[in-house]
């Protein structure tokens, strides 16, 4: 029988850690879906949550793309978005946001977004002066402008850019956000050895090649047409899918990145896709991620993280661990 306390959200049973970065849980509110810092602190208590990842950030601000840019999808409360990087830009994200970090009830990962090399790295080493952000998130699913393709599908370009963010990050950890898309050949493994070891040297004396952790994986590339005007219900025409629709092919990435380049690297893996219920997170971890993101979730019920925080808590209970992260890559093949 479960005892009151051993309910409590606050159990250390959840503590974790990812590349030496200690979390309270391994719950991260994922990018763009819970503002800049602490926007979600009036529904949620955020002391009780792993991280809040930013709002990709860019070089320089960016409205965005026309709407409609967000609509729902009828594939059972998930969410089509083209939001188009909208973003406050760095400037205005070291002016306003970056002297409330240290306040922030939980660990800040800060995102990072771009359209060049050049622009990563700006952002990049704007971030690494920050003591209050341990931690960024590259979003590798732009566009890169030479090759107009995205850095996160081509493995050539996945190690430049690695090797060009790394060498500017002397304290803050890499966290690389893979896109789902390179399921072809490059396949994601393809793509997540590129990222762990992009050639090159480490930036520091305690540092890795290239990155510290995956992120597995962004929005699904998807569309939805209107059948009465015919047109795309989505101005930008296409936009990504996120949602239960995208949590089964989420959790296959995370466990083939897993078996065939993170585990064997030790490079810890976050899962991120659909995590609505306990049992989706359960999932993620038992595939091989060390933490995993809410997004979507968040915008049906932003209360859900104390929930899902609740169910695995009882679940680690039951399964006999004293920490979750004994149940990490645990699948019974
Ligand atoms: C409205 C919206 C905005 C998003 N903005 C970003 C972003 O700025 N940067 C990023 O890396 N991912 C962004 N994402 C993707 C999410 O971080 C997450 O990878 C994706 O939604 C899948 O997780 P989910 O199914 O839990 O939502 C966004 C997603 C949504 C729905």
């Amino acid at each position: 029988m479960l005892s009151r306390s051993s309910m409590h959200p606050d159990d250390p049973i959840l503590a974790t850690s990812l590349a030496g970065l200690p979390l309270r849980s391994p719950l991260i509110l994922a990018a763009g879906t819970a503002g800049y810092l602490d926007e979600m602190r009036e529904v949620l208590d955020l002391s009780r949550i792993g991280a809040v990842v930013t709002k990709s950030i860019t070089a320089e601000p960016r409205d965005g793309n026309p709407t409609w840019r967000i609509i729902e999808s009828r594939s059972g409360g998930g969410m089509l978005n083209a939001i188009g990087l909208a973003n406050v830009g760095l400037e205005r994200f070291l002016e306003h946001f970056a002297p409330r970090l240290a306040s922030a009830p939980t660990t800040i990962i800060g995102s990072i977004a771009g359209f060049s090399i050049d622009g990563y790295v700006r952002v990049a080493a704007a971030m690494n002066e920050i003591d209050a952000i341990p931690a960024v998130e590259l979003n590798v699913s732009c566009p890169n402008v030479h090759g107009g393709v995205e850095f996160g599908v081509d493995p050539a370009a996945m190690k430049e850019l690695t090797r060009e963010v790394r060498r500017v990050l002397t304290r803050t950890r890499l966290f690389i956000k893979l896109s789902p898309i390179a399921v072809g050949s490059p396949s994601i493994v393809d793509i997540a050895r590129a990222a762990i070891d992009p050639g090159g040297e480490p930036a520091g004396p305690n540092s890795r090649p290239g990155a510290d952790a995956l992120s597995i994986a962004n929005t699904v590339p998807a569309m939805a047409i209107d059948p009465e005007t015919r047109r795309p219900r989505l101005a930008n025409v296409t936009g990504g899918l996120s949602g239960p629709a995208i949590h089964p092919i989420a959790v296959r990435l995370v466990h083939e990145v897993y078996r065939k380049a993170a585990k064997d690297t030790s490079t810890p893996l976050i899962g991120i896709g659909g995590v609505m219920r306990w049992e989706d997170a359960a999932e993620f971890i038992l595939a091989g991620a060390s933490a995993f993101e809410m997004g979507t979730a968040l915008f049906a019920d932003p209360r859900s993280p104390s929930r899902v925080t609740r169910g695995l808590t009882a679940w680690a209970r039951r399964q006999g661990v004293r920490s979750i992260s004994e149940l990490v890559g645990a699948v019974s093949l």
